[in-house]
C-alpha cells in the first residue's frame, strides 16, 4: 500500500506545530522520520492514524483521498501506529490484552477464550516469538511487549504500521530481534514508518528518510545516499562536532558507599562505590536489576538487608524524603508516572525540588528562580510555548529533559540517572552529557544506569555491569569495549576487573 501526507498542517492554539509537512510511504518500504523533540513527528502521526484531526493538507492511500471520523477508520485502512509510550493492562493477561475490546465471542455471546488464545499464538508465532500468552503483559521484558504491539497490528491486517521509538528500553538483542521481524514483513509488503532517535539505527534499517525541523518536512534521501553528519545537520540547523565531548574528570573520595545490599529475590549482595566528580556507568540487560537497586538506595523499595554510606557514615534510608534530605537526587526511567507532575507547569516541575537549594543558600527571590528555570530550559533546548505550560503538553523527549532539568538544579552531590537520554534528540544529549561534566567538575558524584552501549563507554569513568541481580564486575571505562560489557552483561567473565 501507498501512502502519501501532503501539505499537512496543524496548530495547538498560538503554537504552530506542523506547517505543511510531505511524506510518502512506498509499498515494502522502511521510511525513517527523524527530527529534534518537538519537531512534530508524534504529531504526523497522531494526524495519519486519525487520533487528531489536521487543520489542512491531505492524506493518500493508494493515491485515494481518506478522510477519517477517528482512530478505527485509520485501522480500517491498514494503518496501525505502536506509541512511544506503550499503554497495557500490566495484570491482564497477553491474550487479554491483545483482544481488549476486540474479544471474540461464541454463538451463545461467552468469551471465546479458546479462539482467541489460538490466535494470538498464531500471530506471535508468525514473528517467531513464544510469549506465554496467559502471563500477564507487566512480567514480559519490555521487548516482548513490542513483539506484542507488532502481533496486535498485524491482528488488524496493517499494511503501514508506525513504529515511535520502539527500541528507547530495549537492548542489543531485542533490537536485532525487532528488525529481523521488521525484515520480516517488509518482505511481505508491509510498510514501516519508522521514527527514532539513534541514528545507527536509521542506517541499519531503513530505506529512505524524511527529517523534520519545526514542523516543516526539510528533506527526504535515500539511507544509501545521505551521511549521519548530513542528517544531523538537518535536524538541528547546525554541526554538533562529535557526539560525546572528553571528559577530563578529577575523581575525589568515596562519596556513597553500598555495602552487600540486598533485596530478597531480586538483588543480591552488591557493593560499589562512587567517588566525588566521578560518573559510575551501570549496564546490563533490561531487567537486570539496576533500576531496582537504585529504587532501593533511594528508599522507594526496601533494602532486606546490606550498609549505604555517605562519606565514610552509615545512613538510614527508607522514604524518597530521607535520600533527598541526604542530598541524593534520583532521575527515573519511568518519567510518566514518577518523573513529571503532567498537570503542572513546566516552571513547578523544575522549580519546586530546587526551591529548598535556593533557601539554604539564602536565594528564594522570585527573580533568581525564574533566570535559574529559564538557564536549564535554554541550556536544554526544551521546546514549550513558555515556562507555564503543563508539562504533559511536551513532547516526550521534551518531558525527559524537564525531569532531568528539575533534578540538575536540585543540589543534589549523589545523583542517579536512570537512562538520562532515553528519547532525547542528538544535539540536547550532547548539552546534558555536558552539563554531566559540568556537574561533577563541581564534585558531584553521578550514577548513570545507561542501557546504551556507546554512551556508558564514552561517558562513564568506571562501568558496573549487573547481571541477574548481581555485580558481575566493575571496569575501568578506558580500555573497556562493547564486547567485554556485554560478556559481563549475560553472565561470562572478564579479566580487566579494577578497583
Ligand atoms: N495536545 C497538545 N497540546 C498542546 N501542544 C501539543 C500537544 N501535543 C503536542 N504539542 C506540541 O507540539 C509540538 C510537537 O510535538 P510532538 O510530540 O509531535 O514532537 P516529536 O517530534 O514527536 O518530539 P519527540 O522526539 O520529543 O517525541 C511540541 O511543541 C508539543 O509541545
Ligand atoms: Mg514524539
Amino acid at each position: 500500500m501507498k501512502v502519501e501526507l501532503k501539505n499537512i498542517s496543524k496548530s495547538f492554539g498560538e503554537n504552530h506545530v506542523l506547517e505543511g509537512v510531505d511524506l510518502t510511504v512506498e509499498p515494502g518500504e522502511v521510511h525513517s522520520l527523524v527530527g529534534e523533540n518537538g519537531a512534530g513527528k508524534s504529531t504526523l502521526m497522531n494526524i495519519f492514524t486519525g487520533l487528531l484531526k489536521s487543520d489542512g493538507g491531505e492524506i493518500l492511500v493508494d493515491g485515494k483521498a481518506v478522510h477519517y471520523s477517528g482512530p478505527l477508520d485509520a485501522e480500517q485502512h491498514g494503518i496501525s501506529f505502536i506509541h512511544q509510550e506503550m499503554n497495557n493492562f500490566a495484570e491482564m493477561s497477553v491474550v487479554d490484552n491483545m483482544f481488549l475490546s476486540k474479544e471474540l465471542r461464541t454463538k451463545f455471546g461467552l468469551m471465546d477464550q479458546k479462539t482467541m488464545i489460538k490466535q494470538a499464538n498464531h500471530y506471535l508465532g508468525e514473528l517467531g516469538s513464544n510469549i506465554d500468552v496467559l502471563a500477564p503483559i507487566g512480567s514480559l521484558t519490555v521487548g516482548n511487549q513490542q513483539m506484542i504491539e507488532i502481533a496486535k497490528s498485524l491482528m488488524t491486517n496493517a499494511k503501514v504500521i508506525i513504529m515511535d521509538e520502539p527500541t528507547a528500553a530495549l537492548t542489543g538483542n531485542e533490537i536485532k530481534q525487532l528488525f529481523e521481524v521488521v525484515n520480516k514483513l517488509r518482505a511481505k509488503g508491509v510498510s514501516f514508518i519508522y521514527i527514532s532517535h539513534r541514528m545507527e539505527e536509521i542506517f541499519k534499517i531503513a530505506d529512505r528518510v524524511t527529517v523534520m525541523r519545526d514542523g516543516v518536512s526539510v528533506a527526504t534521501y535515500k539511507v544509501a545516499d545521505v551521511a549521519m553528519k548530513q542528517l544531523v545537520h538537518d535536524m538541528v540547523g547546525r554541526d554538533i562536532g562529535s557526539f560525546y565531548p572528553d571528559r577530563n574528570p578529577k575523581i575525589g573520595k568515596v562519596a556513597l558507599e553500598a555495602k552487600h545490599l540486598k533485596e530478597n529475590g531480586v538483588f543480591d549482595d552488591i557493593n560499589f562505590e562512587v567517588h566525588d566528580g566521578e560518573i559510575l556507568g551501570f549496564s546490563g540487560l533490561m531487567g537486570a536489576g539496576r533500576t531496582e537497586i537504585m529504587r532501593a538506595i533511594f528508599g522507594i523499595d526496601k533494602l532486606t538487608s546490606g550498609e549505604i554510606l555517605l562519606d565514610g557514615k552509615k545512613v538510614s534510608i527508607h522514604t524518597p524524603e530521607q535520600a533527598i534530605r541526604h542530598n541524593i537526587g534520583f532521575l527515573t526511567e519511568d518519567r510518566k508516572d514518577e518523573g513529571l507532575i503532567l498537570e503542572d507547569s513546566i516552571y513547578n516541575n523544575i522549580a519546586l525540588p530546587s526551591i529548598e537549594g535556593f533557601k539554604k543558600h539564602g536565594l528564594i527571590d522570585d527573580k533568581t528562580i525564574d533566570d535559574f528555570v529559564k538557564m536549564l530550559m535554554k541550556r536544554l533546548t526544551v521546546k514549550a510555548m513558555g515556562a507555564d505550560v503543563s508539562a504533559g503538553s511536551l513532547s516526550g523527549g521534551n518531558q525527559q529533559k524537564v525531569v532531568l532539568a528539575k533534578w540538575v538544579g536540585s543540589g543534589a552531590r549523589v545523583l542517579i540517572l536512570d537512562e538520562p537520554t532515553r528519547g532525547v534528540d542528538v544535539g540536547a544529549k550532547r548539552e546534558i552529557y555536558e552539563l554531566m561534566n559540568e556537574l561533577t567538575d563541581r564534585n558531584v558524584a553521578i550514577i548513570m544506569i545507561s542501557s546504551d552501549l556507546p554512551e556508558v563507554l564514552s561517558m562513564s569513568d568506571r562501568i558496573a555491569v549487573v547481571y541477574e541481580g548481581r555485580i558481575t564486575g566493575v571496569v575501568d571505562a578506558k580500555g573497556a569495549t562493547q564486547d567485554m560489557v556485554m560478556t559481563l552483561a549475560t553472565g561470562g567473565t572478564v579479566n580487566a576487573t579494577s578497583r
